[in-house]
């Protein structure tokens, strides 16, 4: 019997089962809460359940852990006559004797928003088990485990069931920092309910520090029934000579003695309980509730009455459900296809994830210690946004006051607002594209909601000990001097967002190499790309950070247009760095360098008003010139149907891709995205670059577009990427996220056909769940072996969804007004004839109801009629989009209710 890894998807809110997941192990399943709860659960019901890389309830573990580690979650049912068996198949017997074997398998995953549910059969006792995972949607940092077991044969079974719920408790530094002596730091209390685990201190030797946290395990049956034993230790547990997933007593129902040489304390901790022995006569069930987690308070005792009992549970349930559904709904897409839909509903859930996790903590992601990258977060909003438009402002003012005098930004954002860190790794180091993302970010916002003020709020600058671009070290600075920016005259400076957006784009567009392009620096998006920051360049970077110039000249423009503004104002250092516009390009360089000397001890403080047009000019200026300059001079051709623009200069200041002399072609997906999305690209050379990608990118075993070609060995030049093995993550995997904003930007050139593509690809690979193995939702990459790879937190998520939005159904801000410009192609429609989305528009709710009654494809049609709800607005519109002015939708959309607007597709004319 073939025992294939397969989900389907049961209902319209992205429900799924999936069969053969325990065969797959690398599998999880993300289970959290916006409290902070942050925990994962594969088939085995292993992963681990944290607040902060400080707070760790179960042990940390990375993604190979998931099947090489007992400590799980656990369920056990012990009966006289046949002996211990765990609820989710997880004992070493149970294991030995399935696994690998050609027999009906006896579990099954279902999956929803947001909880995890395996059912599993041990025939030997024809009892049928059922272990739901989930959060709760409140301020509760706890997993609730919801455990049912019905017996479906025909006679009565006596068995004695016991939960086991190993605790860590501490710190994921002491997992390999004094294991065994923070165990001894641990206290536990027992509680009618539970068991309580809290350490004496929080054990760092760079300072140790007061510990608050406890960590819990409570249970009860579905009547609010305590267990009758507790084992709150490993040892007495499992026995001196068991494991885990198979504990003495357990499996020798057994009490163990406590004599002299028993203590609670001071041991490696677990919440395993045993309840009152069960009489279950046929077709009966019997219910479990384990809630565990982590607190501040004394002990969880009143809170976990919430949820001890069926009926409470079940609310909860309920309650958590209607959360997750809820973000989901806030952007619906209604297609032809219900599972295209349906993991739709998955991806538009991955930013909030990583607004929870992070880049740290799921198995795959186990890289520093919490918190989110600068340019993660920034694109993270892009979908956060356009879910909730008017609810992300303060977070994004918050958010500038991560911007440092050089241009460079703290990397890291913690929790609560305005919170940094300026290195994962305190490194002193510089990822060039950071200053890209607030700009991209903070236009869709004006945009979506017409708010152009917001780039007048005025914020203070990140200040800390690296200077220059982290070429150099403030030896004066100390930590007590805090992280604010201060004057000469210790006064904390506050500078408008405009002038810190104008401020770290300007700064790059003057950091010139040889060949005329940005310095990569420390990297670029590509993280990888961290060998070359004496002499490489980035052209994608140059391309964008040309964009971005353009764009700010056109948000000066607005300023003087709409508010009839002559100056901006920004601190007088600052007019040193625009010496920098007016000059030869190799006077860039020593503009910088005189700029930083003079800031190097801080700032007066004083204004200078700069007048806009002036302003405006030399900024579209450089924005033009450094796309001309990737246009003109980074170009390769191939031949008269294929091109590419080169993507790098490596340290040795040599050029990275091209055609090589022993006839090797060398390019990438990065160059080409961002050239095309940029407008670097003219519209000869996006035809050239479709076709090169298409006919040299595909991984023949898969056919996902790679990253990029290979490089060959790392020479030290470069960056460490080239140490991978090739076909996978930055070096040649299909990089979701990448190829994501490959597809908008071929969307956003009119370029629809293809993009749909590309997007379809990824879409694809994502769900050929036989090769990928994973659940529904898009992975950070798909290997040259077609899995899907660290599912759950990619910037993929953010912007399929705003891919999907703005671009595919065309519908986006403009200043407030709403443009309606759809890029459907005909195999969206299929046999249908209209496709909706539902989104949020000036806090309104929105449908909108594209009809394409012919099927027309992409390009053959334009807009005919439109009505709002139920009104005829126009009857023709005899163009390919429409923009509909805040002033009129104001009048014509109410509140509380859906609005639907209908556009017709007609046959386009001209
Ligand atoms: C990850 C990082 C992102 C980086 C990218 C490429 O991407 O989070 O910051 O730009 O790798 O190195 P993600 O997993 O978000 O797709």
């Amino acid at each position: 019997m073939e025992h294939e890894f397969n989900w389907k998807f049961i209902d319209k809110n992205g429900t799924f089962i999936c069969e053969n997941a325990s065969e797959v192990n690398q599998l999880y399943f993300p289970i959290c809460n916006e409290a902070g709860m942050k925990a994962s659960v594969t088939p085995f019901l292993n992963g681990d359940a944290k607040k902060n890389q400080n707070e760790f309830l179960y042990l940390p573990v990375s993604v190979e852990d998931l099947h090489n580690n007992r400590s799980a979650r656990n369920f056990w049912v012990y009966t006289k006559e046949q002996g211990a068996f765990s609820v989710a198949g997880n004992s070493a017997k149970q294991r030995a004797e399935h696994c690998f074997k050609e027999e009906e398998k006896r579990d099954k995953v279902e999956c929803g928003l947001l909880y995890h549910s395996l059912y599993y059969t041990i025939p030997e006792l024809k009892l049928n088990c059922s272990f739901t995972t989930f959060c709760p949607a409140n301020d509760d940092v706890v997993e609730i485990n919801r455990v049912i077991l019905e017996n479906y044969g025909s006679e009565i079974l006596e068995f004695v069931p016991t939960a086991a719920f190993p605790i860590f408790g501490r710190s994921a530094d002491n997992l390999r920092d004094h294991r065994h002596a923070t165990s001894l730091m641990q206290r536990v209390t027992m509680e009618k309910n539970g068991i309580v685990v809290k350490p004496t201190i929080h054990h760092d030797e760079r300072g140790h520090e007061p510990n608050d946290t406890s960590y819990f395990v409570y249970g009860s049956d579905e009547n609010g029934q305590a267990p009758v034993e507790m084992f709150p230790t490993v040892e007495e547990f499992i026995g001196k000579g068991g494991t885990l997933d198979w504990p003495e007593t357990v499996v020798k129902n057994s009490i163990p003695k406590h004599d002299f040489t028993y203590r609670k304390d001071g041991m490696e901790c677990i919440g395993a309980m045993r309840f009152a022995q069960v009489r279950l006569a046929p077709g009966e069930k019997i219910e479990y509730i384990i809630c565990a987690g982590i607190t501040e308070k004394e002990n969880f005792n009143k809170e976990f009455e919430k949820y001890n009992s069926k009926e409470k549970v079940e609310v909860a349930w309920k309650k958590n459900e209607e959360y997750w559904n809820g973000e989901a709904d806030k952007i619906k897409f209604q297609g032809n296809s219900d599972k295209f839909d349906g993991w739709l509903r998955w991806v538009g859930i991955q930013p909030v994830l990583r607004k929870i996790y992070g880049c740290s903590f799921l198995p795959y992601h186990d890289y520093g210690r919490g918190g989110r990258g600068w340019r993660d977060l920034w694109q993270d909003y892009l979908t956060l946004l356009l879910q909730n438009p008017m609810s992300v402002r303060s977070a994004f003012v918050h958010n500038m006051k991560g911007v440092r005098l050089d241009g460079s930004n703290a990397t890291i954002i913690l929790e609560g607002n305005g919170n940094f860190q300026a290195d994962r790794n305190k490194i002193s180091r510089v990822w060039m594209d950071h200053g890209v993302w607030p700009l991209f970010t903070l236009l869709l916002y004006i945009n979506q909601t017409g708010d152009i003020s917001i780039l007048d709020e005025e914020v203070t600058y990140w200040k800390d000990a690296q200077i220059e671009r982290a070429k150099n070290i403030d030896i004066n600075w100390k930590k007590e001097d805090g992280n604010n920016q201060k004057t000469k005259n210790d006064i904390c400076y506050v500078g408008t967002i405009l002038e810190h957006l104008i401020l770290e784009n300007l700064i790059c567009s003057l950091n010139i190499g040889e060949h005329g392009n940005i310095k990569l620096e420390d990297g670029d998006w590509n993280d990888q790309l961290d060998m070359a920051s004496d002499k490489g360049e980035t052209i994608p970077f140059t391309a964008f950070y040309g964009k971005n110039m353009c764009d700010i000249a056109d948000l000066l423009e607005i300023q003087m247009e709409k508010e009839e503004r002559k100056t901006i104002s920004v601190f007088e250092e600052m007019e040193i760095l625009l010496d920098g516009l007016t000059e030869e390009s190799q006077k860039e360089m020593e503009v910088l360098k005189k700029y930083y000397e003079r800031i190097r001890y801080g700032i007066s403080g004083e204004k200078k008003e700069i007048p806009i047009l002036q302003l405006e000019a030399m900024l579209r200026r450089k924005g033009k010139q450094l796309l001309q300059q990737v246009r003109e001079n980074e170009w390769i051709e191939l031949s008269s149907k294929e091109g590419f623009f080169n993507g790098y200069y490596n340290n040795d200041g040599k050029r990275v891709d091209g055609i090589f002399t022993d006839g090797k072609l060398r390019f990438g997906l990065t160059d080409q995205t961002f050239s095309v999305m940029s407008g670097a690209a003219t519209d000869e050379q996006i035809q050239k670059i479709i076709h090169a990608v298409n006919n040299y990118l595909p991984d023949e075993n898969t056919g996902g577009i790679r990253l990029t070609l290979p490089l060959g060995d790392n020479t030290w030049n470069f960056g460490r990427g080239f140490a991978l093995i090739y076909g996978e993550k930055e070096n040649g995997g299909m990089f979701s996220h990448m190829t994501t904003m490959y597809a908008y930007a071929l969307y956003s050139r009119g370029y629809a056909k293809e993009g749909y593509k590309v997007l379809k690809s990824i879409y694809e690979l994502s769900t050929n769940t036989k090769l990928a193995q994973i659940y529904p939702g898009v992975p950070e990459y798909i290997s040259s072996r077609g899995r899907g790879m660290y599912s759950y937190v990619t910037g993929a998520g953010s912007w399929t969804i705003f891919l999907m939005l703005t671009q595919v159904y065309g519908i986006r801000g403009k200043l407030g007004d709403l443009l309606i410009e759809p890029k459907l192609v005909k195999e969206q429609y299929d046999t249908r004839e209209v496709l909706t989305v539902d989104m949020l528009f000036m806090e309104k709710e929105v449908s909108i109801y594209f009809y394409n009654r012919k099927r027309l494809d992409y390009g053959k049609y334009q807009l005919g009629e439109l009505s709002i709800n139920g009104e005829v607005w126009k009857k023709q519109i005899n163009s390919t989009s429409v923009v509909l002015h805040q002033s009129e939708l104001e009048e014509k959309l109410v509140t509380g209710r859906k609005n639907k607007i209908c556009i017709e597709l007609e046959e386009r004319k001209r």
